[in-house]
């Protein structure tokens, strides 16, 4: 096993710190990537983040999470995941861990996003905390938490 993280983003998180800023903050996906690195450091692991807004492009993704021997996916799949059996079967066909994470928290949003496909097979799921929410995940993968 390698000691890279990845880190998975999906559809519209390419415009954080633009997109709805009241909902999801004003930090950029760069600027998550550069808390992250930080904290990777820490701990002695290395960040390997991207975002698509593609979904298909996620399931590869976690197939080479896997290939590679990667340590856990941190993985927000934004809104694929509360539509995309695709992403869960994949998460599922893995036995690297995966942590659902989330910088609003959509149990507390609209009926359509309570469903989270990739939350049924995670190891665990942070939401609610901003930014914050994938430093806590990386945190929760140096503890041995998964
Ligand atoms: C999100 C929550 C999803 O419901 C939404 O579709 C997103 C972002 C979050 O990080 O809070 O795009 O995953």
């Amino acid at each position: 096993m390698s000691d890279t993280v990845y880190v998975l983003n999906g559809p519209n998180l390419n415009l954080l710190g633009l997109r709805e800023p009241e909902i999801y903050g004003s930090t950029t996906l760069d600027e998550i990537a550069g808390m992250l690195e930080d904290k990777a450091r820490e701990h002695g692991f290395t960040i390997d983040m991207r975002q698509t807004n593609h979904e298909g492009m996620l399931v590869d993704w976690l197939h080479e999470a896997q290939a590679e021997g990667a340590r856990a996916v941190l993985l927000n799949a934004a809104a694929y995941t509360h539509t995309s059996i695709a992403i869960l079967d994949a998460i599922k066909a893995i036995k690297t861990p995966v942590i659902e994470v989330h910088l609003s928290d959509p149990k507390t949003r609209e009926e359509f996003r309570h469903l989270s496909y990739v939350g049924m097979v995670a190891a665990k799921t942070v939401e609610g905390h901003g930014a914050q929410s994938y430093t806590m995940a990386l945190d929760a993968v140096a503890s041995d938490e998964v």
